[in-house]
């Protein structure tokens, strides 16, 4: 075993998910160590327990997993649970710790972000419940870093990745697995597959699943072609590539175009889904028609006793603050508990814990349950074919129904990406301060009634969480919402959250980008976006 001198580097805060930054970043001599060295030291649990490690397959995930596991040996953990290829998505790593009781996880994952030696890369770590460290630990690691002056690593062979079996390396007992297998089996204990399958068999019914050359393209291969007989094809750019085939894999309308293409017209497919680098996100769409995530988790909280496994119901639902506020409404209508996060994934790990909810998302393409504690892309995919098969309705008439019952939230985000920092900060800092001025005023016409910096204390540990984003709230429901992004690896990014509800039926199919515009003028004006960053249009809209 060999301790190697090292020095910190200032930049290893983990963002909303984990520390992610460009390659070259993490390609300096010592930079992944210390932040792994990091984790170890501040997880003393790993030593003589169990680690699983895996990686969405980008640029650098195979040599990052070499170094994990030497260094892994060196540190004492007595068994280590590596992805066959290197590969295991997000949402399969969190049940892989809970199934095997491991004492944490490391993701290699910059999420939805490009990959190849240009883009970026990342780590994130797991605790034992299967979910992404909460804050104080993640903080924790980071102080760690800031003191770090030597890590450990045990000097061996690499080992082969790409065939399963045991091995050891020193002392540690090395299993390189099938990626999918348990994953595959956690989803048919909780769907209905034998009706999935009906549906899918029915000749006039189509589906396409984008894998966007990223993760879930051999898990999605393996549920949907080999276990579900969707069809050879039923899958496209199913291949993992280390730089996503050049794409951004952000299962978005923006960057799947080819799927949505899919969708288009009286012959576009019944049902296409999507997801991203490593797994947890989604995008579901239906002939003609893209389900927003906010309506897709309202969605399924309202339907959710047609799925097998929440057939006796669900205890509630958590949304992050942006996403919108439909779910609130199913939750008010059956009863159900109902909390409003911060942004990110690792807030949800509590109130799953406690079991005060069974569902979560995000507007940002997030969903899943209390079956791990990531979100889940290819559950929610399932979710939506189980639900077609129980309903026996089109995706449209599901998501229209739902409208008519609930009222639609319109809904739109519009994001500026990599703008100067400062630039970014100050326009934060002048929203805060005009916030005690703006209740009560109203903007175009619209009654103030509440406008803050969401502040978030934790029901279950009592931590608390500020400067989550500022929310300006209208008389009728309507929102604005900023926030700085916590994931970016340039400059920064400024999202912007807009929604209008609607509760009348026949005002419930306009068009998104027209409904939206006069907040969207709100927005753009009160902000000062175009004369503090210089851009008079987003980079992204969603
Ligand atoms: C973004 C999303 C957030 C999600 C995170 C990780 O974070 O907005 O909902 O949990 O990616 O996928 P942000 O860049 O906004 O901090
Ligand atoms: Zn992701």
């Amino acid at each position: 075993m060999s301790r190697i001198a090292t020095t910190p580097f200032d930049d290893q805060r983990p963002g909303t998910s984990g520390l992610r930054k460009k390659v070259a970043t993490f390609q300096q001599p010592h930079y992944l160590e210390n932040f792994v060295q990091s984790v170890f030291d501040v997880i003393p649990a790993l030593k003589g327990g169990i680690l699983v490690l895996g990686g969405d397959g980008r640029f650098y995930n195979r040599e990052a997993i070499q170094t994990i596991l030497k260094m892994a040996a060196a540190n004492g953990i007595a068994e280590i649970l590596v992805g066959q290829h290197g590969l295991l998505s997000t949402p399969a790593v969190s049940h892989l710790i809970r199934k095997y009781k491991a004492q944490g996880g490391i993701i290699l994952s910059a999420s939805h972000n490009p990959g190849g030696p240009d883009g970026d890369f990342g780590i994130k770590f797991n605790t034992d419940n299967g979910g992404p460290a909460a804050e104080s630990i993640t903080e924790a690691i980071f102080e760690r870093s800031q003191a770090i002056d030597e890590y450990q690593l045990l000097s061996n062979e690499d080992i082969d990745l790409d065939v399963a079996g045991k091995l050891q390396i020193g002392e540690m007992h090395v299993s390189v697995i099938d990626s999918i297998g348990d994953y595959a089996e956690l989803m048919q204990s909780i769907f209905d597959f034998e009706a999935i399958r009906a549906l899918l068999a029915r000749p006039d019914f189509t589906m396409a699943f984008d894998a966007m050359h990223a993760v879930t393209g051999p898990y999605a291969k393996r549920i949907f072609e080999e276990m579900l007989f969707a069809g050879d094809g039923a899958v496209i750019n199913g291949v993992p590539l280390t730089d996503f085939g050049g794409g951004h894999p952000d299962p978005n309308l923006a960057h799947a175009p080819e799927l949505v293409a899919m969708t288009l017209g009286d012959d576009g497919v019944d049902f296409a889904a999507a997801s991203d680098g490593d797994g947890d996100r989604n995008m579901i769409l239906g002939k003609n028609i893209f389900v927003t995530p906010s309506d897709s988790l309202a969605i399924m909280a309202a339907n959710a006793t047609l799925i097998p496994d929440y057939s006796n119901g669900i205890s509630g639902i958590a949304r992050s603050m942006p996403t919108s506020q439909a779910a609130d409404r199913v939750a008010d209508k059956l009863g159900l508990n109902n909390y409003e996060t911060p942004t990110g994934w690792k807030f949800f790990g509590n109130l799953l814990d406690a079991g005060k909810v069974t569902f979560c998302g995000e507007e940002s393409f997030g969903t899943s349950s209390d079956h791990v504690r990531e979100k889940d892309g290819l559950w929610a995919v399932l979710f939506w074919l189980n639900l077609l098969a129980a309903k026996q309705q089109s995706v449209k008439e599901i998501v229209e129904q739902h409208w008519r019952e609930y009222g639609r939230n319109y809904y739109t985000r519009y994001d500026y990406e990599a703008v100067d920092s400062a630039a970014a900060n100050q326009l934060m800092e002048r929203l805060r301060e005009q916030l005690p001025a703006l209740l009560n005023t109203k903007l175009d016409g619209r009654l103030v009634t509440l406008a803050d910096d969401f502040s978030y204390t934790d029901p279950v540990d009592g931590s608390i969480s500020d400067q989550q984003g500022v929310r300006i709230l209208f008389e009728d429901g309507s929102r604005v919402v900023y926030r700085l992004s916590g994931t970016g690896t340039e400059g920064a990014t400024l999202r912007v959250y807009l929604e209008y509800f609607e509760p009348e039926t026949d005002k419930q199919l306009l068009d998104t980008a027209e409904v939206m515009q006069p907040f969207v003028d709100i927005a753009t004006s009160l902000a000062k976006i175009e004369e503090l960053t210089g851009r008079s249009e987003p980079t992204v809209i969603t």
